[in-house]
């Protein structure tokens, strides 16, 4: 079959094993009309005989060129070399019958049969066998009328046969569609169940850390407070030793220090496990991404810096608030490991065409073209085993476009990579 006609995946899905099984029920319909002819001129012994050499010379040469030469020269070599032995049989034939009806029901005949007739070669083909043998027909003294009709039926039969063969055609193409969509569905089915394990473990490890969180929430409240009364005892205190006074001055507020820092941890510890309220409420960006920045200072390597700026104001927003530092978190920790041990990671916020966005910035390595084309499929990873799971973005990407928002990437192989993820204000 030639390319002309490419389908698909650019083969075609009838092949040579097609086209062999077609030549078998040729010879078979090919053989019928021999012995008719036959039978036709049967007592004209010499004619008997002339048919019978044609028919089974023809037939071993038609077998002969579809088994040895296509494997060799290919379908469209091999099918030109098989006109001329076709030729020969029909004129052949039709001399012999004095072109009988029978004898000219090879036109049509081959017309149903040409393979390929929807391209130009196989079409030359038939117009050249079809043609010379008319011509011989016509010049032998055929009966014109007879000729005509079954040159009519022949042009008949060659559209029926372009019909049929580009049905056929359709048809396994589209399966092959069909098969491949069925084969990417499946992919993602693979990918969706073993992110969905994933989220499974996210969620135990979240219920440990605010089990964990709680147990410590209740000693600190009273820690907290006990140390917050001893201050404000000693400041009350008009006469202190210089020891007591040092513990006022110094070691009393940093301690305290120490322990609003264990509240905060404790307390985005609590927010990311508690789980999403079941309805989109308000929140707020800021507060949000104070969370995840503050969560996130605990992967910097000693020489790195987050700087974090949400001067800037940002709409009022509606949503699954902690879904938002789940992604700010990712992006932020993704940004610290990609950068060098004095590297520096910007976080902001702020609004763009009355959206809020907000911005994860780093000097880090940048992202490689062909890993920025599959950034947020799932297990896309640059990380060593063990190091990264590939499902940062991925999970990134689908909370952001659930909020009907989108991110934005910017990189520079080297010189660093700005992720900005906008979301749309609320419209309550
Ligand atoms: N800020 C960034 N700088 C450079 N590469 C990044 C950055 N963020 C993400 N990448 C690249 O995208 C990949 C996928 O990230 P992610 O989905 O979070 O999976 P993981 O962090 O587990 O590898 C990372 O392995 C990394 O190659
Ligand atoms: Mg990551």
């Amino acid at each position: 079959v030639s390319g002309e006609q490419a389908i698909g995946d650019g083969k075609d899905p009838l092949s040579a094993e097609h086209l062999r099984s077609i030549i078998g029920f040729a010879l078979g319909g090919a053989l019928i009309i021999y012995v008719a002819s036959v039978v036709q001129v049967w007592g004209d012994w010499p004619r008997v005989a002339a048919i019978a050499v044609v028919c089974v010379t023809a037939m071993m040469f038609n077998w002969g060129v579809t088994a040895s030469l296509i494997p060799r020269v290919g379908v469209e070599r091999a099918e030109d070399l098989r006109i001329i032995p076709n030729i020969i049989a029909m004129v052949g034939t039709g001399i012999a019958t004095h072109w009988s009806v029978i004898a000219l029901l090879f036109l049509p005949f081959s017309a149903a049969l040409v393979h390929g007739l929807h391209t130009r070669r196989p079409t030359i083909r038939l117009a050249v066998t079809i043609g010379s043998t008319a011509i011989v027909a016509f010049v032998d003294g055929a009966d014109p009328l007879l000729l005509a009709g079954m040159l009519g039926l022949t042009a008949f039969w060659h559209v029926v046969a372009i019909g049929k063969i580009d049905f056929a055609r359709s048809i396994l193409s589209e399966r092959q569609r069909n098969l491949t969509e069925l084969a990417t569905a499946h992919k993602e089915l693979i990918a969706a169940q073993q992110h969905s394990i994933a989220n499974e473990k996210l969620a135990s490890i979240g219920m440990l850390a605010s089990g964990i969180a709680h147990e410590i929430n209740n000693p600190m409240s009273f820690i907290t407070a006990n140390v917050k009364a001893l201050l404000q005892d000693l400041r009350d205190e008009p006469l202190l030793s210089k020891v007591m006074a040092e513990y006022r001055a110094d070691v009393i507020p940093s301690t305290m220090d120490g322990i609003r820092r264990v509240n905060a941890i404790v307390d985005d510890l609590r927010r990311f496990a508690r789980g999403e309220p079941e309805t989109a409420v308000p929140f707020d960006l800021a507060t949000e991404l104070n969370a995840a920045v503050r969560i996130a200072r605990s992967q910097l390597r000693s020489g790195q810096v987050l700087h974090a700026d949400f001067k800037q104001p940002s709409p009022a927003l509606c949503g699954m608030p902690r879904q938002i530092s789940q992604v700010a978190l990712n992006l932020i920790v993704n940004a610290i490991q990609a950068s060098p041990d004095d590297g520096e990671v910007f976080v902001s916020a702020g609004s763009s065409n009355g959206e809020a966005v907000f911005r994860v910035r780093d000097n880090g390595s940048g992202i490689a073209p062909d890993v920025l084309e599959r950034l947020f499929t799932p297990f896309v990873t640059t990380k060593a085993a063990g190091m990264g799971t590939g499902l940062g973005l991925a999970v990134a990407h689908g909370m952001v476009k659930a909020h009907g928002g989108r991110i934005v990437v910017s990189s520079d192989v080297g010189a660093g990579t700005m992720f900005e993820v906008f979301l749309p204000a609320s419209l309550a």
